[in-house]
């Protein structure tokens, strides 16, 4: 007989492993297939995580270089030992995997080790075990988009996975994708000495970001020896030898160039994956763009089978899936969950950071919305100058009417720990003048907020 569990979640990611933690909270009987030997998805093993570690190691080593002599902190001569930072970063990716085992435990979430597909509606097999569950989530996340023509060998053409394994500098990085995961990984070679060029299609960064934050940090960026090459596909990538040989054209048609590269980093977003999930098995339905089609309470087309995370629909974001997983398993257990798309932070952890939440200014005036600009400088704040972090400003778009908060944009030091006081005033309906009339401690980097806050009714104070 097959054992039979009240919700079995497919994926071990944040919206899987969340989405199981919380259903056995309320508790139900809860199993997890995953495949992978470790806990935590695409986050903690080959994502967030790592990205971070390798980050914090490259800000350092740059820090070290650039930054303490302004101090006064004289250093010897600053070398950086690769594999001492790649130990350091699976140690980190160990401890955090082995916590969710941890966590299943303490849970009594059951770990199915192995692939799950569907034998049927309401029934997977896991390792030639059948099991089946009046619940099942679908919770498999995303991988690399391939492109025609480049060969991905994860060492000299890599995606983000071979781009965090990376066991020495690469003299020349191409980044093929001005993106979140270009922009990041770029950064992490960058600040350890490679030459960065980031090739990308469209003629601007960052796509979907405030377009004057994009600007901001791609100057920003090119301060620090990014090299742009935008409105530029790559027709082809090959190995010769050592090294890699890109062919480029004008996105618009033109002359095509070379480009040499020591390792190319192909960047261009993420599918939904839903390979050997033997869907048709179940009948569940997906989109255009592969991923499953689910309502608002995450169910699919097929009863009893639902879908999280970036194999649906949305921002491909650990925290998106996260907060999904425990509106899924408070709807299972017969609570009210929701999540609210309008506030869903976005961040990248380049120096200095990037944040966004809630409307752009393109989206609103998109929308014919009339709206008031509430802007400070880092340069402006105490905090900053003591820190030598000076680039970067606060946005604020509140409506000119009510001067309700309708969208936070920031680029400079912390800027991804700043954001979420604007997510929680967009949480709350706030206005920017409840932001503005907040008392925010001296001296903070919050203050810029506070400012910014101030300024969209022209009285920042510090200007
Ligand atoms: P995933 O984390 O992809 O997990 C899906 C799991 O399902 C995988 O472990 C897979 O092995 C398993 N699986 C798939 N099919 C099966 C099957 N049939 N049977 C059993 N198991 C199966 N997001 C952020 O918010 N912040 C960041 O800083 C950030 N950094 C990132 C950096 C990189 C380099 C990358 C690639 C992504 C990053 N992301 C970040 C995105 C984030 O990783 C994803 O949004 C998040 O992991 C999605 O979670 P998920 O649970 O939907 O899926
Ligand atoms: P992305 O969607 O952020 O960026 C892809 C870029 O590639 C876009 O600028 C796009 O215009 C460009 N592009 C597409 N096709 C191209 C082509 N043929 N040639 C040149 N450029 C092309 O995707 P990315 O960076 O791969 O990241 C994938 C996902 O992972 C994102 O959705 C992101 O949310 C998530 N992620 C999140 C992080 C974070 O929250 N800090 C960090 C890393 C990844």
């Amino acid at each position: 007989m097959a054992e039979n569990f009240d919700v079995i979640v497919i994926g071990a990611g944040p919206g899987g492993y969340v989405a199981a933690i919380r259903a056995a909270q309320l508790g139900l009987k809860v199993a997890v297939a995953e495949k992978r030997a470790t806990l935590g998805g695409t986050c903690l093993n080959v994502g967030c995580i790592p990205s971070k570690a390798l980050l914090q190691s490259s800000e350092n080593y740059h820090e070290a270089l650039h930054g303490f002599a302004d101090h006064g902190i004289t250093l010897g001569s600053v070398s950086i030992d690769i594999a001492r930072m790649q130990a350091r970063k699976a140690e980190v990716v160990g401890a955090n995997t082995k916590g969710i085992e941890f966590l299943f435990k303490k849970n009594k979430v059951t770990w199915l080790k192995g692939e799950a597909k569907f034998t049927g509606p309401n029934a997977v097999e896991v390792a030639g075990q059948g099991y089946t569950a009046k619940h099942i989530i679908i919770a498999t996340g995303s991988d690399s988009v391939p492109l025609k023509g480049i060969e991905v060998d994860e060492k000299k053409i890599v995606t983000s996975t071979g781009a965090l394994e990376l066991d020495k500098v690469p003299g020349r990085l191409v980044v093929i994708g001005a993106g979140v995961i270009g922009l990041e990984l770029g950064s992490v070679w960058r600040r350890l000495g490679a030459e960065v060029t980031v090739v990308e299609f469209l003629d601007r960064i960052t796509p979907g970001m405030d377009n004057e934050l994009s600007k901001s940090f791609q100057q920003i960026l090119t301060k620090q020896g990014f090299t742009f090459k935008l409105g530029t596909k790559v027709t082809s990538a090959k190995v010769e030898g050592d090294e890699v040989a890109l062919t480029l054209e004008p996105a618009k048609g033109g002359e095509a160039e070379t480009l040499k590269a020591d390792v190319v980093l192909l960047a261009i977003g993420r599918y939904a994956y839903t390979g050997g999930l033997n869907l048709e098995a179940a009948g569940v339905a997906t989109d255009e763009r592969g991923r499953v089609k689910v309502d608002h309470h995450y169910a699919t087309n097929v009863p009893g089978v639902y879908a999280i995370g970036d194999v649906i629909a949305g921002p491909m974001l650990a925290h998106k899936a996260e907060e999904e997983g425990v509106a899924l398993a408070e709807i299972l257990a017969g609570q009210a969950g929701h999540v609210n798309y309008g506030a869903i932070p976005g961040v990248v952890y380049t120096w200095p950071e990037v944040a966004t939440v809630g409307a752009t200014e393109e989206g609103l005036k998109a929308q014919g919305v009339a709206y008031k600009v509430g802007k400070f400088p880092f340069m402006a704040n105490g905090r900053a100058r003591a820190m030598g972090a000076l680039e970067g400003f606060v946005k604020l778009l509140s409506d000119k009417t009510t001067d309700k908060l309708l969208g936070a944009h920031i680029i400079g030091p912390d800027a991804g720990a700043l954001i979420a006081e604007c997510v929680t005033a967009l949480e709350f309906g706030a206005s920017a003048e409840d932001v503005a009339r907040t008392c925010h401690a001296h001296p903070t980097l919050s203050e810029v907020v506070k400012e910014a806050a101030l300024a969209a009714d022209g009285r920042a104070l510090h200007i």
